[in-house]
Parts: structure tokens; sequence; C-alpha cells
């Protein structure tokens, strides 16, 4: 089914013309596997200048997502029973994970549950909270871990809080009571409460979502866009009447699927676009027989299916801005994004009426966390406009990592992720890449390798992620510094296998690890290495 194909894959047009000796560049950077120099219509070629910028990096863009929802919160944050957490009831070895990890932003509350919460039920006394059925998931709120309890647990692992708000039973009112609670010194109604509740400094919380897939059947107090563009509109407007400082994302599309996609968003937008700064997208991807014919050449390539979501909703945003004649371009919050298709329906979302269920709690495999890479080069390359991302969730619940009684496990996807917390820094370069191609039904020529680069400006550190769609074959890849080449491989790691379907657990957590990738040497401003059949590469240069 793969077709030999060459093209240039670039967000620009100019075709590479440069000259470049093959032989010469073999040297220790080339993979030992590799016995004779390869055929070089089948080199990747990445040109690379340090001057051409997509944008600086917002660290928003690898946010993350904590709902309550199964054993994301209770049992995977909050555990007050457990010998493993601290004073306050936050598990010690989750906090310090995620500290580690740096994970800039976490979205919170919900999610499908906010639509359906109260945040009065989740501050005060906790013996006065009440037992709450949340009926998004079917399960038991207990309510013991509410807005302070988030504060103070992104306090202690150094993140910044991203507030879901209800526009689903909630009012515009009660939007504007939780930010004055939240945000307001003293001497008013909501902001003397939080103070009762012992907390005398404001949070100045920023960033607030303006409810939760409201285009979905499924959603509590779902309504027609122009319903919710103008509660969004109210809501916005009462809000910045408490805390004018606020940046508030409007709820778009839940994803490609839904039959008013893109038509919601521009009809929100037309309600209110003045009020709001950002528009959420939202999407899960799977390699369910229904969808891909569990075809993982072509999983492997629907982050590209992302980048046309996110140019197809900023058309709609620049349509907006343009029937508006305003001044004021929207940056996307793509709050919800992971891979999700195992753990779904039937008893994978229903609580039945239990506290923490165990719901949505997907494994992932090796395959999953090539797409999470590549998912992550896509959010990269639309860094001048995706200015918030949100990896969907944090623990337990469709997440990087799992809990249990006595410890946590990193689980495939994990690593993909940690790598761009730790070495995406500073802007993001335009990589041109000429790669071979492979033929996926209804989309086309697709690149057999995937490439995203940053490069820090304080630091001078390079960082390049690359995603080999191939299932069969390694590919070479020679880097053309175009300006300046960078110094010493700081840090380099694969992530591969020869089981796409192996995945890590309690019992055997290190089926699918980073390993070693060595240290590419670079002569005369090229670079070559070998990336291996199905795998996710990161590689940091010093400068
Ligand atoms: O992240 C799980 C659920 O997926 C969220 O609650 C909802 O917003 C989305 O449909």
């Amino acid at each position: 089914m793969f077709s030999a194909d060459r093209r240039i894959f670039l967000h620009q047009t100019a075709k590479a013309g440069v000259a470049w000796g093959v032989s010469s560049l073999f040297g220790s950077a080339f993979r030992s596997a590799q016995t004779s120099p390869p055929n070089t219509d089948d080199i990747v070629r990445v040109y690379l200048d340090s001057r051409r910028v997509v944008a600086p990096l917002d660290r928003n863009l690898f946010g993350s997502f904590l709902e309550h929802l199964g054993r994301a919160i209770y049992e995977g944050v909050y555990d007050p029973g457990s010998k493993l957490s601290e004073a306050n009831g936050f598990r010690k070895d989750v906090i310090s994970e995620i500290r580690q990890m740096g994970v800039p932003i976490v979205r919170y509350p919900g999610g499908n549950f906010v639509s359906g919460y109260n945040w009065l039920d989740g501050v005060g006394p906790k013996e006065s909270r009440p037992r709450v059925l949340d009926k998004a998931w079917n399960a038991i709120n207990t309510n013991q871990f509410g807005t302070n309890e988030f504060m103070a647990w992104c306090k202690a692992v150094g993140t910044e809080p991203l507030m879901g708000l209800n526009l689903g039973t909630g009012t515009p009112e009660e939007a504007a009571a939780l930010v004055e609670y939240c945000n307001l010194d003293q001497g008013t109604k909501w902001s003397d409460l939080r103070r009762k509740h012992g907390v005398a400094e404001p949070y100045k919380v920023k960033r607030w979502c303006l409810g939760n897939e409201m285009d979905g059947p499924w959603q509590i107090g779902h309504m027609t866009a122009t319903e919710y563009g103008m509660k969004a509109q109210d809501a916005a407007r009462q809000m910045r009447y408490v805390d004018p400082a606020l940046q508030l994302i409007a709820c778009g599309s839940s994803g490609p699927f839904m039959p008013t996609y893109l038509e919601w968003d521009r009809e929100v937008l037309e309600q209110c676009y003045d009020y709001v700064d950002g528009l959420s997208l939202h999407r899960y991807f799977t390699n369910a027989p229904a969808d891909t014919g569990g075809d993982s050449s072509k999983f492997l390539a629907m982050n590209l299916s992302m980048e046309q979501q996110i140019a197809e909703t900023l058309a709609v945003c620049d349509l907006v801005r343009g029937h508006k004649r305003s001044p004021k371009q929207l940056w996307l919050s793509f709050d919800e994004w992971n891979v999700w298709y195992r753990a779904r329906n039937g008893d994978h979302a229903n609580g039945h009426h239990q506290e923490a269920p165990h719901l949505l709690e997907e494994v992932y495999n090796l395959e999953d966390a090539l797409l999470v890479g590549g998912l992550l080069n896509s959010l990269l390359r639309n860094a001048n406009r995706v200015k918030l991302a949100c990896l969907a969730q944090l623990i337990n619940v469709i997440a990087p990592i799992s809990t249990n009684a006595t410890g946590l496990l990193q689980q495939t996807i994990y690593y993909p992720y940690n790598w761009a917390l730790q070495y995406a820094r500073g802007s993001v370069l335009m990589a041109l890449v000429e790669s071979p191609t492979y033929e996926v039904v209804r989309m086309g020529q697709v690149p057999y390798v995937d490439v995203a680069a940053t490069t820090n400006p304080q630091d001078g550190k390079v960082g390049i992620f690359v995603l080999n769609r191939d299932l069969s074959k390694p590919h070479v890849v020679e880097i053309n510094w175009q300006d300046k080449a960078p110094g010493q491989v700081l840090v380099s790691a694969v992530l591969t296998g020869t089981d796409l379907k192996a995945f890590n657990t309690f019992e055997s957590p290190r089926k699918v690890v980073p390993q070693d990738f060595g240290k590419p040497s670079t002569v005369a401003g090229r670079t070559r290495f070998e990336v291996p059949a199905r795998s996710y590469t990161v590689i940091q240069w010093s400068a």
C-alpha cells in the first residue's frame, strides 16, 4: 500500500536546493546497524535555520488536565488514607513526579463533570460538604477535594491552575462569584467567604474555560451555539467586571466528528468574539478497527489530522475576526487531546454511584506513545496560534501516570510528553523536511518522518523530535544546519520496539522505555543519524 514518493513538508513552499556530499558525512553519528551508505534518495533531509522560527514557545502548550472522574482526583492526587500521602492528603509520589516533569498548567475540575458542578459544594469545612451524585459519570463526589485543595495542590507541584466553569447548570452569576472567591482580596461577599475558609491571599487565577463541550448532546446543559455564545458572552462580561485581567477561552467544537463542526465555532464566536481571548479544541485519537481498520501506519499519521483541525478552526476564528473588523486575533487552546478508544463505553464510563470508580483507565502501548510524540510535534509546529494545550488527562484517567496503593507507573505516553516538557524550549523552528512518503487513504501522501525542533535563545540549546512512522524500515535523517551548527549532544534517547502493542504494567514497568540513542556527530554543518522503524527520538544539543 506504500508508494515511494518524495515530498517537501514545511509550512512553506521552497524547494530544497542544497547540495550534499554523502559518504564524507558518515561518521560515528551513523548508527552502528548501518554497514553501507544508504541510497541518497532515501535520506530524510531536514533544514534548520535559527533565524527562521514559527514562534516563541508558550510553555502552556504542554499543559495537562485533572477532572473529577474515576481515580484522577480521589486516589490519584488526593488519598488521605494512604501512607504515601502528606498532611493535606496529597500523594507525595505524585507531587514529586509532576513537580519534576514541570507541567506548566493543569485544567480542572472538568470536563463533562464541570457542567453539573456546584463549586460551593467543594469549599468550606470538609465535614459539611455534601456527598453529591455526579451525573456526568454516575459517580459519587464526596467534595473533600475542591477549589482550595486544587489551588494548594497546584502550589505544591509548581503548576498554574486553568479553571473550568460550569456553563451547563451553572449561571454566569455563579461563574463570576467563583472568580470573586478566587481573585479578589477582601471586602466582598465571595472574597470574604474565601477568607473565612482560611485562605487570606487571593489566588489571582488568570485563565478560565467558559464551560466544556457545550456542543455535545451528552453535555449537561447542552444548548445551541447561539445560546451558548450569548451565555459565554454574559459570563465573560460579569467575570471581567470582577477581574479585568482574566484570559477567557470559549468552547469550540468537541471535534471534527460533530455534525456542527466549525459551524458551532463560527456561531459561538459571532456572539462572543469580542469578549474572549481563545477558543478551545478537543480531540481523541483511535486505532480502533472501525476508525483506522486497526492500521497502525494510518494511526501514526493522525497528528496531521490534528493540524488540519487546527487550520480549519483558525480559519473560522479569522473569518469572524474579519466580520467584526476586530483588531484582536484569537489563539487556540487545545485543552483536551490524547489517544483514547479502549476504556471508552459501557462500564468504562459508568461510575455505578461509587466513589473513585475505575473509569477510563486506558492502558497505553508503544504505538500510542509514538502518535503522542507526533501530536506534540504538531502542537509545536502550530505554536504561533496554539498557545495552550492539555494532554487529557494527567493521573489514572486516560493518563501518562497511573497509581496504585504502593506507587506510580509511567505509561508509554509519559515519555514523549516528558521529553517535550524537558527539551522543547525557547522558540519553535520552522523545519523544512524532505522525506519519502506513503499513501494513506483519505489523507494522501504522508511523510515517513515527522520532525519538530526548538532553539532556546537564552542558552543556545537545540532540541529535535523525530517520529519515524515507517513500521518496517529505519530512515537516515540528515540535519542541515543552515546558519550555525550546534555544539555537543547533551541528551539523546529513542522510544521504539518490535511490538507496537507492548505496554507497561506495575508488574513489568519497563517493557516500553527509552533507550540511549548515542551521540550523532556534526560534520561540516550536517548531522546524520538513523532512526529505527516505529520510533520517536529526541536529541538535545548545547550551543
Ligand atoms: O477527558 C474525558 C472527557 O472527554 C471529558 O470529560 C470531556 O470533556 C471529553 O468528552
